[in-house]
């Protein structure tokens, strides 16, 4: 029985009742339903109406990077995330940057592209004609499916036609609107579908696909700071940050660890406020791999011999609806963040791309990650061999100094000192 996830009917199940058939499948402990199915500051029932077969609420460590200042205005910034030293680096980082005044930074207008895709066409190039002919109406036609938007001047506003493949070649088109502040996948897709049938009658060719396209690359975010070379190791430390930053630059195999250590920070905060980190995740991988995969990061040195950084990346994010609204912790780590607009927020979370890819490739330039970053396991494993408060800290100095970090010498550690001490 334990192997066969063949479960019918599932989803009609009650929460608690999934509960129990896993229980009985699987043979888990009132303890380990206990833990699975704590929901925290949400109802288990709020949450079955997010996502589907809903068991319980997923834990991720929730901490607030301090020190940063954009365009004049102070930030705290929640993040959420499991990987330890990563809200540690993104402070630091925005502490340096601090020292200069912070970061400044700027959104485009929050224009997200709708694809639709048509096929069957005797003359795509025909199609293309025939559709910007009637370019009007289309937009008209889309509009139709937001009055909000339309009232505020915003809406669909344009439309684009690519022509793709060599053989059996077919018409993309792109509807591009203005969502204001939504993150704007729903009516973007919403008004995708509605001009379907109209597209198909203008071209006379078949419709497949009609959804967004999260390489929103008309809706992107920059950020740049000075880092003082008094405060990173005069020019020697200078220097080693841009030799870091051209070795990703040169190679793909380095760009792809750089950007992830941007994501870190942006994903943290994504999640925090349950807002889609995926579709941040996907746009910026295809926006860095835009003429080769490259850094989303660019640092150089000015006059004075100091670092400057800067990003730029396609961030498709919302302050209203979706998700991020019924969850009351991310409800209150939006009021931590205080941004305003889609804009604000788009900027302050490329600020905390550059804060965390300056703090990562600063350490990795100089002593290295590892060494704070075993510290960080080793209280881990001090913790789970059962070390008590007062004894941690020395069970963590006595393993680092071992060389040897693991659950048995820790256990062995404990047992020495709670020998000696008795
Ligand atoms: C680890 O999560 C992120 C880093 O690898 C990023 C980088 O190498 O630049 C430290």
């Amino acid at each position: 029985m334990k192997n066969n996830s063949a479960v019918s009917g599932f989803h009609k199940l009650s929460t608690a009742d999934r509960l129990s058939l896993l229980r009985d499948l699987l043979n888990l402990s009132e303890e380990e339903i206990k833990h699975i199915s704590s929901s925290g500051a949400i109802s288990l029932d709020k949450v079955d109406r997010l996502i589907e077969n809903v068991i319980g609420v997923a834990e991720i460590p929730l901490g607030v990077a301090t020190y940063f200042l954009i365009n004049g205005k102070d930030y705290l910034i929640p993040m959420a995330i499991e990987e330890a030293s990563v809200v540690a680096a993104c402070s630091n980082g925005a502490k340096v940057a601090r020292l200069s005044g912070g970061f400044t930074g700027y959104s485009t207008n929050p224009i997200m592209i709708g694809q639709i895709q048509i096929l069957d066409l005797d003359s795509p190039e025909d199609a293309v004609i025939r559709i910007m002919r009637n370019r009007d109406i289309i937009l008209r036609t889309a509009n139709e499916k937001s009055k909000t938007l339309r009232d505020n001047g915003a809406g669909a506003k344009d439309l684009e036609c690519r022509i793709i493949g060599s053989e059996n070649r077919m018409l993309i088109v792109h509807l591009l609107v203005d969502v204001m502040d939504a993150m704007g996948a729903n009516i973007v897709n919403t008004m995708c579908e509605h001009i379907s049938p109209m597209l198909q009658e203008i071209t006379g060719g078949r419709i497949n696909l009609r959804i967004l396209s999260n390489l929103s690359i008309h809706r992107r975010s920059y950020a740049s700071a000075v880092f003082k070379k008094e405060a990173i190791g005069g020019e020697n430390g200078v220097d080693r940050i841009l030799e870091a930053y051209r070795f990703a630059e040169l190679d793909m195999y380095r760009a792809a660890t750089h950007n992830k250590g941007i994501m870190n920070g942006v994903d943290a905060v994504l999640l925090a406020t349950m807002n889609d980190w995926r579709a941040v995740e996907a746009g910026a991988h295809a926006f860095a791999s835009i003429g080769g995969y490259h850094s989303l990061t660019k640092y150089s040195m000015n006059s004075n011999g100091d670092l400057v950084g800067s990003i730029e990346l396609p961030l498709a994010v919302g302050i209203l609806g979706g998700s991020t609204s019924v969850s009351p912790k991310a409800t209150v780590a939006k009021k931590i963040l205080d941004v305003k607009s889609a804009g604000e927020f788009g900027y302050v979370l490329a600020a905390v791309g550059l804060a965390q890819n300056f703090s990562a490739i600063r350490a990795l330039a100089n002593e290295g990650i590892q060494k704070g970053h075993m510290k960080l396991h080793a209280r881990n494993i001090a913790i789970s061999a059962g070390s008590p408060d007062s004894l941690i800290e020395s069970v963590v100095e006595e393993m680092v100094k071992s060389g040897d970090i693991s659950p048995s010498n820790a256990k062995r550690i404990l047992a020495s000192m709670e020998k000696s001490n008795k």
